[in-house]
């Protein structure tokens, strides 16, 4: 007898997809540092075979922090002509994004990422264009080269690496946290298109993860201006914060759920007590979240 809920639960659940398997390619963006080289390790771990990618994969820095058995090919997301060779340097070791003249990638991880800090009167219009180049535009433009692979293949997984500050916002993090929540609405869009092509696409949100970015991060603050004190006990504290930060391993373990698993979660997220401010936020005011937020950031 047919199942009177079926309708019911197919629009209310994950319906199961096809998995990808050791030997599949996985492409992770970012692979010389941070979540993105655990990610790599994790997956090379897993079986999978994995490219990374590099802004220069010749540099001392590139070489040292890659991870075993990771083949590093150049992308610049800041550059749509480097995204636009991204295929071409693929073909060269023998993966076709189409899945035609060779293997397609099967996971893709889009990691790679800029960390813009400035409250919003005080950013200037070229550093908001490259964030959201990097950011935005990079992941979607890379997820689109990838796609015909997979669906050709009729597998595969995207996971978008997000922020909690694309759903937590706050303040002098306001470029940061729109481009998060843009890729956040990109991925969960993607999600329902791509699922009947056996692609299962993610969203995973880092809180304060202890990877070094906060040595990395661009600053827009115009140090004699109105903003200026507020600014800096802001990124004090988001320092700290993330020096006493989880590993990168706890991002990876989620990352690798959303990757392994048959139903994977639309949204995964890890560290600054994601685990209590997801639900709280479900409770809570708004202004009161917000609050929250700033709080642990000294404002
Ligand atoms: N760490 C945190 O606390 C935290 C929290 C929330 C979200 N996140 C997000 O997680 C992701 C990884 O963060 P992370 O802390 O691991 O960063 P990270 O240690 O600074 O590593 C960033 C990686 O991205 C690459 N990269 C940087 N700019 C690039 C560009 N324009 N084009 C292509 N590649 C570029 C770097 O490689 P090359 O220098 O070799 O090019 C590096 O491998 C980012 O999207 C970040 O926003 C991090």
């Amino acid at each position: 007898m047919p199942n009177p809920f079926a309708r019911f639960t197919a629009r209310f659940t994950t319906p199961a997809l096809p998995q990808v398997v050791p030997g599949d390619v996985a492409l992770v963006t970012g692979a010389t540092s941070g979540i993105g080289a655990a990610t790599a390790t994790a997956l090379v771990d897993a079986g999978f075979r994995v490219i990374g990618t590099s802004r220069d994969p010749q540099s001392p820095g590139a070489v040292a922090n890659t991870p075993d058995h990771v083949e590093l090919v150049p992308l610049d997301l800041g550059d749509p002509a480097s995204i636009d060779r991204l295929p071409g340097e693929l073909a060269d070791i023998g993966v076709d994004v189409t899945g035609q003249a060779g293997p397609p990638v099967s996971v893709l991880v889009n990691n790679a990422g800029e960390s813009q800090n400035g409250p919003l009167e005080e950013l200037p219009r070229d550093a908001l264009e490259r964030l959201f180049q990097v950011n935005v535009l990079g992941h979607v433009e890379v997820t689109q080269q990838v796609l015909p692979g997979m669906r050709a293949q009729g597998r595969g997984r995207v996971v978008f690496v997000g922020s909690m500050l694309g759903s937590f916002p706050l303040a002098h993090r306001g470029s940061y946290g729109a481009s998060k929540a843009a890729v956040k609405a990109f991925g969960f869009s993607a999600r329902r298109e791509l699922r009947p092509f056996g692609i299962g696409v993610s969203v995973m949100e880092p809180g304060a993860i202890d990877t070094g970015i906060s040595q990395r991060r661009t600053v827009y603050i115009d140090r004699s201006g109105p903003y200026a004190d507020e600014f800096d006990t802001m990124l004090t504290h988001l320092n700290a914060n993330e020096s006493a930060g989880i590993h990168a391993d706890r991002v990876t373990a989620e990352i690798m759920r959303a990757v392994t698993s048959r139903r994977p979660k639309p949204l995964y997220a890890a560290g600054s007590s994601a685990g209590v401010a997801f639900p709280a936020a479900r409770l809570l005011p708004r202004d009161a979240m917000h609050g929250i937020i700033a709080g642990r950031h000294g404002i």
